[in-house]
């Protein structure tokens, strides 16, 4: 298995600007409502060790959990869905508000 083209793929991704008009946070809402809270009401994404540790991080695991679970989301679909579990669940500030 060459896992090479995806590391390359969540490095770009960590490093890309996101645009400020990309994320709309309630849009992320319904999205993590309909596809994602009935695993993780249960499972806290902020446990003590918690895997996405900035909001990069957050953004590959959404990315990840969109392709296990088979959505084939935009990247759009994506930023609204990290920027609300982000600000919501971690409380990492958003790149677009960050400093
Ligand atoms: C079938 C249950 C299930 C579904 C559906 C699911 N997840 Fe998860 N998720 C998990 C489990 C279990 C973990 C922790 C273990 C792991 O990462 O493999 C996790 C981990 C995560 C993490 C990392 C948490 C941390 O420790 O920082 C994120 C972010 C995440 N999921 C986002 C999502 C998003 C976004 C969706 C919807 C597209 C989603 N998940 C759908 C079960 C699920």
């Amino acid at each position: 298995m060459d896992r090479l083209p995806f590391l390359a793929a969540l490095a770009l991704l960590a490093v890309a600007p996101v645009p400020s008009q990309a994320q709309d946070l309630e849009r992320g809402r319904l999205l993590h409502e309909n596809h994602c809270r009935m695993c993780h009401d249960s499972i806290a994404y902020k446990r003590g060790d918690k895997i996405a540790k900035n909001y990069g991080e957050v953004q590959a695991q959404v990315t990840r959990w969109q392709t296990n679970t088979g959505l084939r989301w935009s990247q759009e679909d994506i930023d609204s869905v990290t920027a609300y579990i982000a600000r919501r669940y971690y409380q990492y500030p958003l790149p677009t508000e960050a400093k």
